[in-house]
């Protein structure tokens, strides 16, 4: 049972297999067209995308017929697929299994299948028939569509050609296979070159491939271009196809022969970039054996389609019909032809194709034919590089990329960003908006966007603010149907100044810089520099390193050794710091900043003892200078302490060459820091002024080398007056013991001595001593006791000079000068004035060695001042000084003074001289003398 059973289901199988159940096409699918001999089958290619279709013919047993390209040109059938995918199936109206009514009306029927698969299964079957009616046949029809020729010649007609006359004898030795014919063709022969011939029964010629068939009224021949036995032949410059044969056939008691030579031009166009042309003869003499030949019509046509003159006039097509040629021009990119895209060593190219039909009916002798060429044409390749249009706007930090032109049946597959390799819906996931424009006239751009921002994108910098990001695009894109990739490489860039570089910014207090180095928006891409050092190690603690994320600051001192002083200038010195930012990689300055201040600086200390302290510093003028090999004039003295900047000298103001000048109630000291390596480039002068009074002297010494100029120093020359206890002036009376009590003629010892000073070359003199009533020293009454460094000759008791030897308290004698005056008092009107005498001296501080000016040279006493002193050189000022003791009362006795010597002075000036005078004239009787008088 069950093998009944499964033979019956494989039975039913292959019923259903075998059957052909078909319905009509849904509507659009199919379009018919009549085109005079020719019949018209378009399939839509709506219905097509992404199917697999054929088309079989029906015969008239209602039998499908598949066709292959050999059967399809032996039977007049073309098919082809326009750039969309339209399909285009075109029948000669006198192909194989078309039904035939008295060559009038041709009724075609076909079976088209659609399927996914690939092998026709699970195929939609529709069945399409269509009727057309051609009845205004000419006697002779040439067709040259693109896969065959065909001729049909009008039966019995025409007139066999003289030259195919001389074949007779042949036609007499087949004549009784003619006569077995019935109605019926029964041999062609083939006219080869050098008069050679072929004969063909019906059925070898059909088995080399040759369609012939007789219909009501004609005889038809069809030849494929390559067939064995057409000739390539060059005609006015135009390569033809060449078929002549000459068709026998038997007509019922007749035996007919019937020319049917085939002529079909095989190329003939020419392009240029902008035209296409074609050029086919107007007279194919194989077709006319005599002429002249008229011309009835020449028509041009698209798509098997003809056209009227307006409209090829209105698509800028040129039909010229010359003597020889008849040439169709054809702009390219004109109405009727499409364009379809290529690659073409991996770039992108297009080609332009039209299909023009050109018909030509012309008469010769008295026949007409009717010659009609389909000519599909497509130009050579036309390179169509893309190209991209960078249509960023830097500031809004996203790349806007287009890329364009392409054809509608161009798709992109991917674009590799970078090194990311993404497809179309990837890169949109990733939001680079991959968007496909569509102009009106189908062609297409895409645009894409990728933030500045992103991974993929690369960045460069150039100094000293801009940044430029760069992509790299890979486009992949791919041509449909065909299936042919291309790709396109493009790289964009824009640059933005968007670098925030890092600041520095710094300021100075007295004691250093202060300096703070913010990031920018680069990071940390730099090392910084401090002067030639970088700002690490050890020196971050030095220097008081402080960071956070965006910045960092230091604090340097001003003498700091990466500091550099540029100059040294009277009281300062102006010191700078110098920060630099290198990149990282390159070693490139990216940021070079410099603090310069200036800080107050005490460059040289006077002692008053004469010891003189100088402070030398390296300076940028001098920048190989090494600060120990610095000297002063005598190259023996160096520096007490010295460091890679510095040179710290000390020194007595009698020694080292230090040179010694009394000026303007200056004394002062000079000498200089020289470098015996550098010369007089490096030249430092130090000046010590020592002043004895209130008036504060500043002056500055410029010396050769103008960049390094200090202030002198300023010292305090100390000169005392004492009053000794006894003529041994071993002890003095001290400051509690004053007013001292001195009984009259008593002799008061007195001292001037220059304190601290420890230059034995500095001598004291006293110039002029006098003593007052009161404390102010310029108050009279007064009474002189040393007068030009010599004793009062006016005063009854000299004053007597005392020599000074050393001892343990008095080390440099010539510091000190003493004498003695005896105790007295003022009088007025011959009364001897109560109350306190002060004395006052004023000195000279000279050089003892150059006893040159006036004041220490005085003829008076030298003997006593100032013994076996030489009298030489030039004049020169000393230093003078006012001294005073402090008060001295007079002890009375209680009786009035025995002796008493009066001498008379008006000491005013003369101002004080004329007021007197108009008291005098002015104030009458009043006689005011003023009487003063020393009272001993
Ligand atoms: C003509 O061309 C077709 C297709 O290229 C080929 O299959 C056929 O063999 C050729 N015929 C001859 C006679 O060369
Ligand atoms: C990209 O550029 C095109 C052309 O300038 C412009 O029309 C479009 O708006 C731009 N797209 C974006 C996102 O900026
Ligand atoms: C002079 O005085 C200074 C400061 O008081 C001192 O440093 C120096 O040693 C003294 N010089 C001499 C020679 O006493």
């Amino acid at each position: 049972m069950m093998t009944r059973l499964g033979f019956g289901l494989i039975l039913l199988l292959a019923v259903l297999a075998t059957e052909v159940w078909t319905q009509n096409p849904p509507p659009g699918f199919v379009t018919t067209e009549c085109l005079g001999n020719l019949m018209m089958i378009m399939l839509d290619k709506s219905f097509l995308v992404g199917k697999h279709f054929r088309i079989d013919i029906i015969d008239v047993k209602g039998t499908p017929v598949s066709i292959s390209p050999r059967l399809a040109t032996q039977c007049g059938y073309s098919l082809t697929i326009d750039f969309l995918g339209n399909v285009r199936f075109l029948a000669s109206v006198l192909s194989c299994f078309i039904q035939n009514t008295n060559d009038e009306t041709y009724r075609l029927a076909v079976l088209i299948r659609v399927s996914p698969n690939d092998d026709m299964s699970l195929a939609s079957s529709y069945t399409q028939t269509m009727t057309c009616v051609y009845s205004q046949w000419a006697a002779r029809e040439i067709l040259c569509e693109r896969n065959y020729m065909e001729v049909s010649v009008r039966r019995g007609i025409p007139l066999i050609d003289s030259k195919v006359s001389r074949d007779e004898p042949d036609w007499a030795n087949i004549y009784p296979e003619a006569t077995a014919a019935d109605n019926a063709i029964w041999q062609v022969v083939f006219h080869l070159a050098q008069n050679k011939k072929k004969e063909m029964t019906v059925a070898q010629a059909m088995l080399s491939g040759y369609g012939i068939n007789t219909t009501p009224t004609r005889i038809m021949l069809r030849a494929a271009y390559n067939a064995t036995e057409t000739r390539p032949q060059l005609i006015q410059t135009v390569p033809m196809a060449v078929l002549r044969s000459t068709t026998f056939y038997k007509q019922r008691w007749m035996v007919l022969m019937v020319d049917t030579a085939i002529a079909c031009p095989t190329d003939g166009t020419s392009f240029t970039d902008e035209m296409i042309v074609w050029r086919v003869p107007r007279v194919i003499p194989p077709l006319v054996p005599t002429t002249p030949l008229t011309s009835l019509n020449v028509q041009m046509g698209i798509d098997g389609r003809k056209l009227d003159p307006t409209t090829v006039n209105n698509r800028r097509y040129v039909l010229d019909v010359g003597p020889e040629l008849i040439t169709i021009k054809i702009p390219v990119g004109a109405d009727g032809g499409y364009y379809k895209s290529n690659v073409l060593n991996n770039t992108y190219a297009i080609s332009y194709s039209i299909a023009p039909m050109l018909e030509h009916t012309w008469q010769d002798v008295d026949e007409k034919t009717k010659h009609t060429i389909l000519h599909p044409i497509t130009t050579p390749l036309m390179p169509r590089p893309p190209f991209v249009i960078n249509n960023t706007v830097p500031k809004d930090r996203v790349f806007n990329v287009t890329l364009g032109i392409f054809l509608p049946d161009v798709d992109l597959v991917d674009v590799t960003f970078g090194l990311e390799t993404l497809t179309v819906p990837e890169a949109n996931l990733k939001g680079y908006n991959i968007q496909e424009h569509v102009f009106p006239n189908g062609s297409k751009t895409y645009t894409l966007q990728v933030p500045f921002e992103d991974p993929d994108v690369k960045k460069e910098v150039t100094p000293p603010d801009t940044r430029t990001y760069i992509l790299p695009l890979t486009y992949l894109l791919n041509i449909v149907p065909e299936n042919k990739p291309f790709t396109h490489h493009a790289e964009v860039q824009a640059s933005v100044q968007d670098i925030i570089l890092p600041t520095v910014t710094g300021y100075c207090d007295v004691a250093g810089f202060y300096v703070l180095v913010q990031y920018g928006n680069m990071g940390r891409n730099w090392i910084p520099y401090v002067g030639s050092r970088e700002l690490g190690g050890s020196l971050l603690a030095l220097y008081k390193y402080n960071v956070n994320s965006t910045n960092f600051w230091i604090t340097m001192p001003y003498n700091a050794i990466d500091a550099t002083y540029e100059v040294i200038k009277s009281s300062e010195i102006r010191s700078r710091l110098d920060l630099t930012l290198k990149d990282i990689e390159t070693m490139l300055v990216l940021t070079s900043f410099s603090l310069s201040c200036s800080f107050p600086t005490k460059m040289i200390d006077c002692f008053s003892n004469g010891t003189m302290a100088a402070l030398a510093v390296k300076v940028e003028s001098v920048p190989g200078l090494l600060p120990n090999q610095l000297t002063l004039r005598d190259p023996s003295c160096r520096p007490l302490q010295s460091d890679a900047v510095r040179a710290v000298f000390y020194f007595n103001v009698n020694s080292c060459g230090t040179t010694r000048r009394f000026d303007n109630n200056l004394l002062t000291y000079e000498n200089e820091v020289l470098s015996t390596t550098f010369g007089p480039s490096y030249r430092l002068s130090i000046v010590c002024h020592y002043v004895v009074n209130d008036t504060k002297v500043v002056q500055f010494s410029y010396q050769n080398n103008p960049a390094l100029v200090i202030q002198p120093g300023l010292g305090d020359l100390v000169v005392v007056m004492r009053l000794a206890l006894d003529s041994t002036y071993k002890d003095f009376y001290g400051t509690q013991d004053y007013p001292v009590v001195k009984y009259l003629r008593t002799p008061l010892y007195f001292e001037v001595e220059l304190l601290y000073s420890r230059d034995p070359q500095a001598e004291l003199f006293l110039e002029n001593c006098w003593a007052t009533y009161s404390a102010d020293r310029d108050s009279l009454p007064k009474w002189d006791v040393v007068v030009d460094s010599c004793e009062n000759s006016a005063d009854t008791y000299k004053t007597v000079f005392h020599p000074v030897s050393s001892n343990a308290r008095v080390v440099f004698p010539s510091h000190l000068k003493r004498f003695e005056v005896k105790m007295f008092s003022f009088t007025r009107d011959r009364t001897a004035l109560k109350g306190q005498i002060y004395f006052h001296c004023g000195v000279v501080i000279c050089d003892a060695n150059r006893q040159s000016d006036s004041l220490c040279r005085r003829q008076c006493i030298p003997g006593k001042q100032r013994l076996g002193r030489s009298v030489e050189g030039k004049a020169e000022v000393a230093v003078k000084a006012l001294v005073s003791s402090g008060p001295i009362r007079l002890e009375q006795y209680g009786f009035y003074p025995s002796e008493v010597k009066t001498t008379q002075a008006v000491l005013w000036s003369p101002l004080v001289a004329t007021l007197v005078c108009a008291v005098v004239l002015f104030i009458s009787g009043i006689v005011a003398f003023i009487h003063i008088q020393k009272h001993i």
